[in-house]
């Protein structure tokens, strides 16, 4: 590139950043300048045409229409691009043992129903029974009473119950903690499924040869009082997705042995299974802090 071109679009980019100088918010002008020096430098290494700088812009508009109160395709394409998982990354710092976060993903629903310890969130939803247990406990190892588990999961279709026409409610729920900060409840063991892929964030997976799957996973949301929040899935020890998730969620400390249990195998509680087969997983939960620090 000649010495004028190359000063040419520096002046550019310096033009820009100066632009925001007058920002009154400090946080603001930071990223702004960022957001700039980044997207320039992007563009001048890839050195688009401008019919595909067009194209971007389309595909973004294509993002932004299909975008409404129950179809978020930004959140996908943030999901699909990894910055979803960064930015947990970088605001769930690790802090002692306490368990990992993952992608909250579309599909948690507020006021899902309560389930007693030991009950089935289940709600009708088509799969294998699976029995989950563990307990809750902070970073000094002290049992977490009363902590609110939220969890909901896709059905053996691969459907959350919101994507169903029929405002049915099913595989989610909420429970506490006993007082030993221990759970137990009965899910559906998870099964894999793909995230939306229809729009344009489909099309982008497509043209680049990879795949809308997620490996299967059951979702967690756990809070208690002046301890962080943790959002949060565990996956499935063997899912041949483990390696490919299409939106980077899977960490190798979320991964638990769901053992398969036989027909006839007596559950936990003696509920009649009608020789079904079942299975089983154990997780425990750490939660950091509130304001936990590395
Ligand atoms: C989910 O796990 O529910 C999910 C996460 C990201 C995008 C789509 C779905
Ligand atoms: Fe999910």
């Amino acid at each position: 590139m000649s010495r004028e071109q190359q000063a040419r679009e520096e002046e550019l980019v310096e033009r820009v950043l100066a632009s925001f100088d007058g920002t009154p918010d400090p946080r603001l002008k930071e990223i702004m300048r960022s957001l700039v020096t980044h997207l320039h430098g992007f563009l001048r290494d890839v050195r688009p045409t401008e019919q595909e700088w067009k194209r971007g812009i389309d595909f973004l508009t294509a993002v932004g229409h299909l975008t409404d109160d129950r179809r978020q395709e930004f959140i996908l394409l943030s999901d699909t691009l990894g910055a979803s998982m960064q930015t947990i990354a970088i605001n769930n710092e690790a802090y002692a043992d306490a368990t990992e976060a993952t992608v909250f993903g579309p599909f948690f629903v507020e006021n899902s129903p309560h389930v007693e310890l030991g009950g089935d969130i289940a709600g009708g939803a088509n799969g294998e029974p699976c029995w989950v247990e563990g307990a809750v406990r902070d970073t000094a190892g002290q049992p977490v009473a009363g902590a609110r588990i939220e969890v909901w999961e896709a059905d053996q279709d691969g459907f959350y119950d919101v994507q169903y026409d029929d405002d049915r409610t099913a595989a989610r729920g909420h429970l506490f903690s006993g007082a030993d900060g221990g759970f137990r409840f009965w899910a559906i063991t998870p099964t894999p499924y793909p995230i939306p892929h229809d729009g344009p964030v489909g099309a982008m997976l497509a043209a680049t040869g990879r795949s809308p799957m997620r490996a299967s996973h059951l979702h967690f949301l756990v809070s208690a009082e002046g301890l962080r929040t943790l959002v949060t899935h565990i996956f499935v020890e063997g899912d041949e997705l483990l390696d490919s998730d299409s939106v980077f969620g899977v960490k190798d400390s979320l991964v638990k042995t769901f053992e398969k249990q036989a027909p006839g195998t007596p559950p936990p509680d003696g509920r009649d299974l009608n020789d079904r087969p079942w299975s089983r997983v154990h997780f425990d939960i750490v939660l950091a802090p509130a304001a936990a620090q590395a």
